[in-house]
């Protein structure tokens, strides 16, 4: 099968049946997605499948095959490495562990809403994680992101 990841195409005899997150790091190498609870309950896995946040962990590759796969090494071109810099400049990550899926979830919103209230930005990411606590860090910078117009 054929899919779609960050902008490129990748051909490879992959189990349909196998979670999109195995094919990306054990197979593609696209290490930056993380594995949580492989269960779908904490967001650490989280890309996008045509746009929408996807948990990694708990969809099949099949499903994405003829849709576009975005992970966190996609971001760096595009206007979304804005969000990155803030999460730089807020100094936002702990141990790190969860935030590319925090990341990937704060694109997604900001791609079907680009200017969410401050319950719409809880509301949509209330399912990512965070052991290390960096809650307040991560709404600071994406708000700041929503004020500047940056993405
Ligand atoms: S590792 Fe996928 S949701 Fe936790
Ligand atoms: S920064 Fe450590 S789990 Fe989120």
């Amino acid at each position: 099968m054929r899919i779609h990841v960050n902008d490129k195409d990748y051909e490879g005899d992959f189990d349909p049946n196998m979670p999109i997150l195995w094919v990306l790091r054990d197979v593609l190498g696209f290490t930056g997605t993380k594995y949580g609870c492989g269960k779908g309950l904490c967001g650490a896995c989280t890309i996008l499948v045509d746009d929408q946040p996807v948990r990694s962990c708990s969809v099949p590759v099949g499903f994405a095959e003829g849709k576009r796969i975005h992970t966190i090494e996609g971001l760096e071109n595009t206007p979304y490495r804005s969000l990155q810099m803030a999460w730089i400049k807020e100094q936002v990550p702990q141990c790190g562990y969860c935030q590319s899926g925090q990341l990937m979830n704060a694109v997604g919103l900001l791609k079907t809403n680009p200017n969410p209230t401050e319950n719409e930005i809880l509301d949509a990411m209330q399912g990512n994680i965070c052991r290390c606590g960096t809650y307040p860090r991560i709404i600071k910078a994406l708000k700041t992101v929503i004020e500047n117009k940056e993405a």
